[in-house]
């Protein structure tokens, strides 16, 4: 398996590097909350983004290009949630590795959204701010509480994603 300097070395220069880190860090804590394996769930969170730019025109391919490109340095479930994160590639999301992705990806858009315009990130604001961003992007609310699914709270969840978060501002 690839390690996580290596990973980082293949995100640092994609758009999307300091979502990465964010994505990676809340992915090791809800593992670690789940008693699932903390060292894969982080590389899925810092490498499901790693084909953006290629793929930025040919969405229906993003997470298959990536995925192709980490055949053997990735177990294939993980390769797996890295295929299933984004709906347009028609896989769908079955195991709690997969729904976390899902769940903390659209939570680390959100948050990198919402502290431009919130002073204090607690649990409440927050909730209050899925609530605003539904009304325009409700698949944002729809990702998120993909955590009941993986037998975690709402609050719980934010909560945790907020601890890792502010570690990583
Ligand atoms: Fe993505
Ligand atoms: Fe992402």
């Amino acid at each position: 398996m690839i390690s996580k300097n290596e990973a980082i070395k293949l995100v640092k220069n994609t758009a999307k590097f300091s979502h990465a880190l964010i994505a990676s860090a809340m992915m090791k804590k809800i593992a670690e909350r789940l008693g699932e394996s903390s060292l894969e769930w982080e590389l899925v969170g810092l490498l499901h983004d790693l084909d953006i730019d290629e793929a930025r025109n040919n969405m229906n391919k993003h997470g298959i290009i990536a995925s192709e490109a980490l055949k053997g340095k990735l177990p294939e479930h993980c390769l797996y949630a890295i295929k299933a994160h984004d709906h347009r590639t028609g896989f769908k999301p079955e195991s709690n590795l997969d729904k976390a992705l899902i769940a903390v990806d659209s939570a680390a858009v959100l948050l990198e959204h919402v502290r431009r315009q919130l002073m204090e990130l607690d649990v409440e604001a927050v909730k209050a701010q899925i609530e605003v961003v539904a009304l325009e992007q409700p698949w944002h609310k729809r990702n998120i509480l993909k955590c009941r699914e993986i037998g975690l709270s709402l609050e719980e969840f934010l909560l945790i994603c907020l601890g890792s978060f502010e570690g990583n501002r």
